[in-house]
């Protein structure tokens, strides 16, 4: 089991780009903002909040969590950018999620960094938290793997079909392309989808 706290203490976060996820910005700029609905969008495994502040940025409201409280608390600490807000939170709890709501979801480098036999939790995580005719955003890694090999990660790798797969009991998918924009050795390996809860 991974201690996320610690691998902020100790500096061990190549995750860490310093700014907000390229194809976030390139999905910004191209798609209907609709998708983000009227009420907050969550950023589960938010880091050090570059993407929250990225959509905070844009008008939206939205909260970051984060189980690692050093993540919190130097998401905390950078000057508010608009409506964000953060919380340190386990996303696959259900009790954290007991009452919340968002009209959206924007997934980056969370549902790869978790255990790939805890994915359907995550989506019935997702599920459970978007309203009805709202969207889990996201950009996800497309490392082929065979699945008869052992995992190894984080990241742990996906694919389209396995995708659609574990959100599809609660969402179609509506939008999808290998987005332009990537980091400095990300490029081509990402997949910027968008699912539309039913
Ligand atoms: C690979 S890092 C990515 C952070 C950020 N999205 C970024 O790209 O800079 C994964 C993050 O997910 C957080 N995390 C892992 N499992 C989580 C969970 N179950 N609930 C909330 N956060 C989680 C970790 O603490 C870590 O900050």
């Amino acid at each position: 089991m991974i201690d996320w706290s610690e691998r902020y203490r100790k500096g061990e976060t190549p995750w860490e780009r310093g700014a907000p996820a390229p194809p976030l910005l390139e999905l910004l700029d191209r798609v209907n903002p609709e998708i983000w609905g009227d009420s907050a969008v969550l950023v589960p495994g938010c880091g050090t909040g570059h993407d929250v502040r990225a959509l905070a940025t844009r008008g939206l409201r939205a909260l970051g969590l984060d189980l690692a409280v050093e993540a919190y608390r130097r998401a905390d600490a950078y000057p508010k950018a608009g409506g964000e807000s953060y919380e340190v939170g386990d996303f696959l709890d259900p009790r954290w999620r007991e009452g919340k709501r968002f009209s959206a979801i924007w997934e980056h480098t969370c549902f790869c960094a978790i255990d790939p036999l805890r994915r359907a939790d995550y989506a019935r995580a997702c599920a459970e938290l978007i309203v009805t005719g709202g969207c889990l955003v996201g950009v996800f890694f497309l490392t082929p793997y065979d699945p008869g090999e052992e995992w190894t990660g984080p990241p742990f790798p996906s694919g389209v079909e396995e995708l659609d797969a574990v959100f599809s009991p609660w969402f179609e998918r509506e939008i999808s392309w290998v987005p332009e924009a990537a980091y400095l050795g990300r490029e081509g390996r990402e997949w910027l989808a968008v699912y539309r809860r039913h």
